[in-house]
């Protein structure tokens, strides 16, 4: 649309007089607001721009693809793949609390990503100045209106950097709700799949299995999530839920029956949710077709899970996450 289009010059002058000849890097997580940053800027200041993306092996099926593959085509960025799943299986091995989770993500989110910041400033021969973030208007009024560093709230994925890494950041959606960014994501010729994605948590699928995470339970807890959101968006419903979290139970186990077999397989738990903005959801009343889909489907398919739940608690009380 006309405003769209006006929204996307003036943002990429903005950006252009900010960074100058300088050069930026930016983290891509996946998710919308990176990657409309990511597209804006480099729309602006094209090759003076390197993406990093950290894959840490907690991403959904196709997820990964997705940015290296599709946003690539998409934008023409400069795109650097760091595959760091076995370090961040390492760094979790037999870490069920959800906050030390977190806490190790995060941690080594951070030294993936600086270690590969300065192999760019190698590469380059000269200091990268600028961070490039896809920071919202409803994260500049929660955490203050001010400007940098120290404002980046901590379940960000690049808060923290050390000391001889400081970069000026680029924040070129700090004016924008949600909607706009998908609308100027759709005006930047990104794929709808990116555009329209539900948010989805920095640490990931390591969120969503309740005891340790190991390469066996990703791999189990990947299939489930993704034939629910299959059948989600086979149903047209994708626009309709906030979240869709799929839970794997890894330390519980109940006896099924299946073909002429007992079985002793793992819980998912179906963690649908509508919500307006994250603070407080109510959890969605998906069709019972869908459900009994999606049930049939995870059970037949997906080898070790022999029983589907469904979460009916709202936020407060329960979060959206299980962790
Ligand atoms: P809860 O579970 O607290 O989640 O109701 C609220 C929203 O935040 C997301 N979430 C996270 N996002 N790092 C993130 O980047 C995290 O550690 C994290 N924990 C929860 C969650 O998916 C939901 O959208």
């Amino acid at each position: 649309s006309w405003t769209m289009v006006n929204i996307v010059e003036e943002s990429v002058e903005a950006v252009r007089s900010q960074v100058g000849d300088k050069r930026a890097i930016c983290a891509l997580s996946g998710g919308v607001d990176s990657a409309v940053a990511a597209a804006l800027v480099q729309r602006a200041i094209g090759s003076q721009l390197t993406c990093v993306f950290v894959d840490h092996g907690l991403l959904r099926k196709g997820e990964a693809l997705q940015v290296e593959k599709d946003f690539v085509a998409a934008t023409g960025v400069d795109l650097k793949v760091v595959d760091a799943s076995s370090r961040f299986l390492s760094a979790l091995d037999g870490v069920t609390d959800p906050e030390e989770k977190r806490k190790i993500i995060g941690r080594e989110f951070i030294r993936v990503f600086e270690e590969s910041a300065r192999e760019i400033v190698d590469a380059h021969g000269e200091a990268v100045e600028f961070l490039v973030q896809g920071t919202l208007y409803p994260d500049v009024v929660e955490s203050g209106g001010g400007t940098g560093a120290a404002n980046i709230k901590s379940h960000h994925n690049v808060g923290g950097l050390p000391e001889d890494l400081k970069f000026s950041l680029v924040e070129p959606l700090r004016t924008l709700f949600k909607d706009e960014v998908r609308r100027l994501g759709e005006e930047l010729g990104l794929p709808s799949e990116i555009v329209w994605r539900q948010p989805f948590p920095g640490p990931g699928l390591g969120i969503r299995i309740i005891g340790a995470v190991t390469r066996e339970r990703l791999d189990l807890l990947r299939e489930a999530d993704a034939i629910a959101r299959e059948e989600l968006t086979r149903a047209g419903l994708d626009r309709d839920i906030w979240q869709f979290p799929v839970v794997l139970l890894a330390d519980v186990r109940s006896v099924g029956v299946q073909g002429d077999g007992r079985t002793y397989g793992h819980p998912v738990v179906l963690r649908p949710v509508t919500s307006e903005d994250a603070m407080t959801a109510d959890w969605a009343r998906l069709p019972n077709e869908v459900l009994q889909r999606i049930s049939t489907r995870i059970t037949n398919e997906v080898a070790e899970i022999n029983r589907v739940v469904v979460d009916i608690t709202s936020k407060p009380p329960g979060t959206i996450e299980w962790e």
